[in-house]
C-alpha cells in the first residue's frame, strides 16, 4: 500500500482549483462551440448566423485559446492534488466503483488530450494522422460529460468543502499554494493574450502568431506557395460571378467599381486576431447585379490548389451586410499574394479561415 504523507492532497484544495478548473472547462466548451457552429452550421442555422458584433469571433475564440493555456496549470495543480486517490487500495471495492474510477480515468484523459492536442494545434503542429478539428470536437462533449458525472459524484465532498474552515491547519499553506497557481494562470495569460489584446502586445513572449510582427499588418496562416497559388497574372484574371445574371470582370472593372473601405477584425481559430483596413466592392453589390435573391446562399471558390477551405458557403445575414467585402486592399496597400492577392473575402464575425483568398469565382447557390 502506498502512503501519502504530504499537505494538501485533500478535497478542500481539490474543491477550490476544481472550482477554477470547471469554470475554464465551460468556457471553454462554449466558446468552443460557438466556432464550430460559425464553421459547420446544421441547415436550419446556416442562414440565421449573425454577422454582429462585428468583434464576436475575436472574443469568442480569443477567449476560447486564453482559458484553454489558462486550464493547463490549473489541470495539472488539480490532478497533482488529488493524486494520492488514484493510488487508493484495494483499487476496486465495488462494481459502483469500478464505474466510478472509469469514469475518472475518461476524466484525466480527455481533459490532458484535450489540451495537449489545443496546444499543438496554436503551434500549427500535427504529428498525428487523423483530423484535429473532429476530434477535438467529439473530446469536449467526452470532456463536459466526464466532467458533470465528476462534479455530482463529489457533489457531498464539493459541498462540505466549498466554504472555508473555521479551524484548518492547512490554510496558511493552501493559500500559499492557491497564489502560486493563480500566478502562473496570470503570468500565463498575460504573455499569450498579447495575440488578441493589443494593449498586451509588448509583452507577448508565448503567443505562436505576432500580429504586428507580420506583412501588411495581418499575420498569414497560409502563404500563397503553401496553398499552390503562382504568380496570378493580371491580364488573363476574371472574376466570375455565377447567377440568373452571371457576369465576369477583370480587375480593372472591379477596381472601377464602387469602393468601400472598413475597418474589421480577423480572427483566427488559433485565437490570435488583427484589426484592419480593409477596402473593396461590397459583395451585396457584386450579387444584385447577378440578379442573386436576397435569400440566396454564396460560394465562394479560391484558386487555391492545396490546403482546405477551397470552398466556402456564406449565408444572407453575411452576404447583405454592408460590411463584407471583396476586399483589393488591405491597410491601404494592394493586397499581397500572401493576403490574398488580386481578391479576397472580409466579413465580419466569421472565422477567419472562411475569408477566403485568392477569390476566382462567386457563385449564387440557392435561395
Ligand atoms: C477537467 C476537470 C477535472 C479533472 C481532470 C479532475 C480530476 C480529478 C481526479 C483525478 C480526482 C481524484 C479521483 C477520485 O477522487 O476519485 C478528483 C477528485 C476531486 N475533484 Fe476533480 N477534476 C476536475 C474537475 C473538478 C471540478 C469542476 C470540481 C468541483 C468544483 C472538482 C472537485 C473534486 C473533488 C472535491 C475531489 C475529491 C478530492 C478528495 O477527496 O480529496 N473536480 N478530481
Amino acid at each position: 500500500m502506498v502512503r501519502f504523507r504530504g499537505r494538501l492532497h485533500d478535497a478542500r484544495t481539490a474543491t477550490v482549483l476544481g472550482r477554477w478548473l470547471g469554470l475554464a472547462v465551460v468556457v471553454c466548451f462554449f466558446t468552443g462551440l460557438v466556432s464550430h457552429l460559425l464553421q459547420e452550421p446544421p441547415g436550419w442555422l446556416a442562414p440565421r448566423l449573425p454577422s454582429r458584433p462585428v468583434w464576436g469571433y475575436r472574443l469568442t475564440q480569443g477567449l476560447h485559446v486564453a482559458t484553454g493555456v489558462a486550464a493547463v496549470p490549473l489541470l495539472l495543480v488539480k490532478l497533482w492534488a488529488v493524486y494520492p486517490a488514484l493510488f487508493q487500495w484495494p483499487p476496486v471495492r465495488s462494481a459502483r466503483h469500478a464505474l466510478e474510477r472509469a469514469s475518472v480515468g475518461v476524466l484525466v484523459a480527455t481533459a490532458l488530450l484535450e489540451t495537449v492536442l489545443g496546444l499543438a494545434n496554436i503551434a500549427q503542429w500535427y504529428p498525428w494522422p487523423f483530423s484535429f478539428r473532429r476530434t477535438h470536437w467529439a473530446l469536449a462533449w467526452v470532456l463536459l460529460g466526464a466532467t458533470l458525472l465528476h462534479v455530482a459524484v463529489k457533489a457531498p465532498d464539493i459541498a462540505r468543502h466549498w466554504r472555508r474552515r473555521r479551524v484548518d491547519p492547512d490554510a496558511a499553506d493552501r493559500r500559499s499554494l492557491l497564489r502560486g497557481v493563480g500566478a502562473a494562470v496570470g503570468v500565463l495569460t498575460v504573455v499569450t493574450a498579447g495575440q488578441s489584446v493589443p494593449a498586451l502586445r509588448p509583452l507577448t513572449l508565448l503567443a505562436p502568431r505576432r500580429p504586428d510582427a507580420s506583412t501588411q499588418g495581418v499575420p498569414v496562416n497560409r502563404t500563397a506557395a503553401q496553398a499552390g497559388v503562382g504568380r496570378i497574372a493580371v491580364a488573363g484574371w476574371r472574376l466570375v460571378v455565377a447567377g440568373p445574371e452571371g457576369y465576369a470582370l477583370t480587375l480593372h472593372e472591379l477596381r472601377e467599381l464602387p469602393q468601400h473601405t472598413e475597418r474589421l477584425p480577423i480572427a483566427c481559430v488559433e485565437g490570435w486576431s488583427a484589426s484592419a483596413e480593409w477596402t473593396g466592392v461590397r459583395l451585396r453589390d457584386l450579387l444584385d447585379r447577378a440578379g442573386a435573391p436576397a435569400a440566396a446562399r454564396v460560394r465562394v471558390v479560391s484558386s487555391q490548389r492545396r490546403g482546405a477551405y477551397r470552398t466556402t458557403e456564406m449565408g444572407p445575414t453575411y452576404t447583405r451586410d454592408g460590411l463584407t467585402l471583396l476586399a483589393l486592399r488591405l491597410n491601404g496597400e494592394e493586397l499581397s499574394p500572401d493576403h490574398g492577392f488580386p481578391a479576397r473575402i472580409i466579413a465580419p464575425n466569421r472565422p477567419g479561415v472562411l475569408q477566403t483568398k485568392w477569390v476566382s469565382r462567386i457563385e449564387v447557390v440557392a435561395r
